[in-house]
This record gives structure tokens, sequence and C-alpha cells, in this order.
């Protein structure tokens, strides 16, 4: 295998990837820690892995991580436009296998996670569960050899649950996306910052006094209104879920239906998990100039075919913004095409909170294999332990120290009989 077994833009990046997959390193002291531990003990000692995750700096220090560890690991993208080529070049450098170009179509996008399959893999690690399907669908047959699997990201857990639920589900499953050690900062605070950054990047607007519509009040939505407030513009939140629109509402933001907000909107980010969240009906009554994001998991928020098929012509006018000029005469500009805009235009998440996401996934790769046989076919939540020693290792990590229950509390805490 090495790197023999790999397909990827151009080998010549390697170098500048090499750099900044270090540089990457010196954010993520948690998964460092870890990965110490991991070259001296080997928990994963000879066990294929196939991972499909963003090809990213932080992805390659989990990937070298897990090598570390012992695994024979291979990579493929987990999204067509979130490979950042000199990364996969530098992967193939550390002899780890990875198939990946930024900008594949979608047929080179499932050769690539069929070629990770070729692994045979025992551990499975995915992001929205694309491998994992393909696995379930058309490569059953490699079913037996696996162990288990983890998913990183709200999408991926929600189709595994899917599957659990319509009883498909074949070996089991850790949802890595729902340790709070994941979701409170990744989903929260990297998203917030990474979507605003990618946005920013694409377009250079000012957000001071842009009225912003996040669509989906969700972890992701918190972090990017967080941000897009902080920036000085007005946030606007559309919801389907009563409890999440009445927190929008007393964490200060406007709160309506998206027809309604789509009259009045100049820029839109869709970050539901949902599908044609932003449709025809809502881009027919949008003004001229609004700018169109996604940085949900797939790029199906945004109905882009009823984007196309409202207009007369479609120019890119920088990279990353499409303009779409509609019969209406009104220009819309749409960000990424439609793909999770962090990743698409600028570098996705900061390293610093992969840090948490990642070392999530290495420990949970380690409780499948040291709990291997043990564990039915079901989505398991990350163990408390590991969400807990996270926690605390990153705020180690950051030189900040916490108290401690003493006795005294700790039995009030477990007792009933103490009243007023
Ligand atoms: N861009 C990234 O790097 C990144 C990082 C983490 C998660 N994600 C993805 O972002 C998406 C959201 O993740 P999350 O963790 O915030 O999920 P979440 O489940 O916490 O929040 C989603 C919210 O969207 C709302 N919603 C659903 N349909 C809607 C609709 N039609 N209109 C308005 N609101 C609607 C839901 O009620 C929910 O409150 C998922 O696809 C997830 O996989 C992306």
């Amino acid at each position: 295998m090495g790197k023999t077994w790999y397909e990827i833009k151009d080998p010549t990046l390697a170098e500048a990837g090499i750099k900044r997959i270090e540089w990457a390193y010196r954010e993520m002291p948690v998964v460092k820690l870890i990965r110490e531990r991991f070259t001296k003990e080997k928990p994963l000692k000879d066990i294929r892995i196939s991972a499909c995750l963003h090809v990213t700096t932080e992805t390659a220090n989990l990937a070298l991580t897990l090598k570390e560890g012992g695994a024979n690991i291979i990579l493929c993208a987990s999204n067509p436009l979130s490979t950042q080529d000199d990364v996969a070049a530098a992967l193939v450098e550390y002899d780890i296998p990875v198939n990946a170009i930024n900008g594949e179509d979608e047929e080179t996008y499932y050769k690539h996670i069929n070629t990770a399959l070729d692994n045979k893999p025992q551990l499975t690690v995915d992001d929205g569960a694309d491998l994992v399907t393909t696995l379930h669908t058309k490569r059953s047959d490699l079913i037996s050899n696996v162990i288990g699997g983890t998913e990183e990201t709200t999408t991926g857990v929600m189709r595994l649950r899917s599957l659990e639920k319509a009883g498909g589900l074949r070996y089991p499953m850790i949802a890595v996306n729902d340790a709070q050690t994941k979701y409170l900062f990744d989903n929260r605070y990297g998203t917030g910052q990474s979507t605003i950054d990618g946005i920013t990047r694409a377009t250079n607007i000012l957000w001071a006094g842009k009225k912003v519509v996040v669509c989906g009040y969700g972890w992701c939505g918190h972090g990017i209104t967080l941000r897009a407030k902080g920036l000085g513009a007005q946030v606007i939140v559309t919801e389907v879920e009563p409890v999440r629109a009445l927190e929008a509402v007393m964490d200060g933001f406007q709160v309506m239906p998206l027809i309604e907000a789509a009259r009045v909107g100049d820029i839109f980010i869709t970050v539901a998990g949902d599908k044609s969240v932003i449709d025809k009906a809502h881009l027919q009554v949008m003004k001229d100039g609004a700018i169109i994001a996604n940085s949900g998991h797939f790029n199906v928020e945004i109905n882009i075919p009823a984007l196309d098929s409202l207009a007369s012509n479609k120019r890119g006018i920088r990279p990353f913004v499409d303009e779409y000029t509609l019969d209406n005469g009104r220009h819309l500009y749409l960000l990424g095409e439609g793909r999770l805009i962090n990743l698409a235009a600028a570098e996705g998440h900061p390293a610093s909170v992969m840090d948490m996401s990642f070392a999530n996934q290495a420990l949970c790769l380690e409780h499948i294999a040291k709990n291997r046989g043990r564990l039915e076919p079901k989505v398991y939540p990350v163990p408390e332990d590991i969400d807990k020693q996270v926690a605390r290792l990153k705020l180690n990590s950051l030189g900040i120290e916490i108290d401690t229950l003493t006795p005294e509390q700790k039995q009030y805490l477990t007792s009933w009989q103490e009243g007023t």
C-alpha cells in the first residue's frame, strides 16, 4: 500500500502541506498527548481503518496519530470541495494512502470512497455517513470484517440513527458528534468562526450593518449568529423547532418565517442539516444583490436546481462566487456551489477546536478496538469518561485549573435527605 495507493492532485505540493500540518499541530495539544501514548502502547496495532473525512491539516494530524497507534489507515474526502491538495500530497509523503482531489466530480468522489473500502476496513471513520452508506449498500460483502466505526457530524449521526431504526445498521457506531467536547465547541465556535471566515474570504464584504439571515438555530447556528452579531450585523434567525426559536428570541435575535426574512436579508446562511431550506419561493423574493451560502453538511440546503431554473444567466464573478441573473432582473450570489462554505472557501475549523473533536475520535476508536466483540450494532454515545478526559486535558493544556468536590459536597449531591 503506502505511496503506491493514492490519487491526489499534485505531489509537488507536499512540502507546503507538511509545514501547514506542523503549524496546526501546535494548536492540538490533546491530540499530541494521545499520539505520544499511542506511539508507546500501539492500541490500534495492525487494525485497518478506512476514514472518510475533510482532508485538512487537522485530519492529517489525526491520521498520523492513528498510524502511530499501529493502524493501517487509508483516507478519502468527505466532500468534493473540502480537500486541501497540499495536505493530500503531504500525507502520501508520510506514507498514508489518500484518495482525494479538490473539485473532484461525484463519480470520482465515490470512486475514492470505494478505494478506501478496498482496504477491507476493521474500523470506519466517517463524516456525513457516505462511506458507511456505501459499505451498507454496495459493498456489504466487506461488513463481516468490521469491528465498529465513528461518525463525526450531526447529519451523519442522523443518517446512522435512521439506518439503526430501519433495522439495517450492521456494526457498532459511536456518535462522536454528540460528545459535549465536540458539539459545544466544534459546531458552535468552530463553525461560527470558520463560516464567517469562508464568506469573508469569498466576498470581502463588510458585516457591520448587514442583515444576516441564519437558517437553523442548532449548535452551528448558535456560533454563526454569535459571531455575525459581534461583527455588527443585524441577525435574523429562522427555525422550525419552537424551543430553539424561543431561545433565539431570548438571545436577542429577530425570529420570523423565512419567506418574510427572504425579502429583507442581505446574506443568507443555511445550517439546518435539512433539504431545500431555501427554496424557490424564497429565491423569488430575495433582494437584488443577496448573497447565499451554506455551512450545513450537504449541498441540499439551498435548492440549487430551482435557482438554476429561475436564472437567465450564470457567471463566476470571483472565486467561490457565482452570480445568477434572474428573469426578474435581480442578481443573487451563490457561494461555494452551496457546499459547506467554511471548508470550500476557507480552511475549515481552527486546529484548536478540532483538537477536541479528533481527540474524541482517537479515543473512541481505541475504545471500540478494546471492546471488540462486546458492542452491538447500535449507535452509542461517546463514553462519558472519554468526554470528560478530553475536557480535562484541554483545560490542562490551557493552564487552567478548576475546583474539586469536597467529600461533604459529593455526599450532598448524591443524597435526597437534606433539604431546607
Ligand atoms: N460546516 C461545518 O464545518 C460543520 C460543522 C459541524 C456540523 N455541520 C453540519 O451543520 C448542520 C447543522 O448542525 P448542528 O449541529 O447545528 O445541528 P442541530 O441539529 O443542532 O441544528 C439544526 C437546527 O436546524 C433546524 N432546522 C431544521 N430544518 C429547518 C428548516 N427547514 N428551517 C429552519 N431551521 C431548520 C432544527 O430545528 C435545528 O434546531 C448539519 O448538517 C451538520 O452536519 C457542519
